[in-house]
């Protein structure tokens, strides 16, 4: 199995547009490495692949990476395209895929429900476009040589979508994660995900690699840090950090590697040079960065 990370950021990515919080601003001068935003490329064989996730960086992501690059004339090596919510990061780069390309686009039903509630979405044609319902816990083929299956995580209905109250740890098709399977490997991708419960413990166990939502290094950074008045948890995303954060939940459960993605500017993580990210790497779990390989 080879993944690439193509992008590692949060929503709004490294630097972000409008942001000009220290982080963006050692990225836009090139002393940390920016992260364009959240997904990743898979495929068995390396001529076959499945996106998950297509975030509105999608095509310079595809552009610098050769693996992605038309075989001919006109054609893509992309099958297949999962998202895993319906958030802005994970979903508006379909719009970069509507120049005529064949690909299967797998979702839950309550994720399609909101594509096809969005009429800019039609420029991906159905007779091109084969939008594939995917019920939660059974398995289906992704791309050749790869089976997937979505469980949901507690997480909540993408941003565009909240009412006046938001549940934030809701438990069905509007945030998923993703169990990627090949005859060798078993990898977890989970971009989005509110609490680390203990059958989420369980299910990871063993894995050959996670790639979890790393967003924010405390819940409460990016009020404290002036940037924004929510907290990690009512965006939906645990933190890193913490008696309660992810590092402490997963600390005991045996994997071959883990990866923190789906860094949000305001995490110390993004930078190569914090002693949170010398903490983090201390206790085992990797950063990912734009381009990163990993074979399973
Ligand atoms: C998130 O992960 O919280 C979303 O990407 C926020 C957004 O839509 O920008
Ligand atoms: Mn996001
Ligand atoms: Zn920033």
């Amino acid at each position: 199995m080879r993944i690439v990370i193509l992008g590692t950021g949060a929503g709004g990515g490294l630097p972000q547009w409008n942001c000009g919080c220290p982080n963006c601003e050692a990225a836009r001068e090139g002393r940390i490495p920016s992260m364009s935003q959240s997904g990743i490329a898979i495929s068995a064989d390396g001529i076959n692949w499945a996106l998950v996730n297509a975030s509105p960086d999608l095509r310079s992501q595809l552009a610098a990476n050769p693996a992605l690059r038309p075989a001919g004339l006109r054609g893509s090596p992309i099958r297949s395209v999962l998202v895993t919510n319906g958030d802005i990061d994970h979903v508006a780069g379909l719009l970069t895929l509507r120049e005529g390309q064949s690909f299967n686009l797998f979702a839950t039903p309550a994720i399609h429900d909101v594509l096809a509630a969005n009429p800019m979405l039609a420029v991906l044609r159905p007779e091109l476009v084969m939008r594939r319902e995917i019920a939660l816990d059974q398995p289906f083929g992704l791309v050749e040589g790869i089976s997937a299956t979505l469980f949901a995580v507690p997480g909540k209905v993408p941003l565009y979508l909240e009412g006046e109250t938001v549940e934030t740890g809701q438990m069905g098709e509007q945030t998923v994660g993703v169990e990627l399977t090949s005859d060798r490997s078993r990898v977890y991708y989970i971009p989005g995900c509110a609490t680390v419960p203990d059958w989420l413990k369980s299910r990871i166990a063993g894995a050959d690699a996670l790639l979890l939502d790393g967003t924010l290094w405390t819940d409460d950074e990016m009020i404290r840090a002036g940037l924004g008045i929510k907290t990690g948890r009512r965006m939906g995303h645990v933190p890193v950090s913490g008696a309660d954060g992810s590092m402490t939940a997963l600390a005991e459960v045996p994997m071959q590697r883990r990866i923190y993605v789906h860094l949000n500017n305001s995490n110390p993580l993004v930078d190569p040079y914090s002693p949170e990210r010398a903490s983090v790497e201390a206790a085992g779990w990797q950063i990912g960065h734009d381009g990163m390989e990993i074979t399973p």
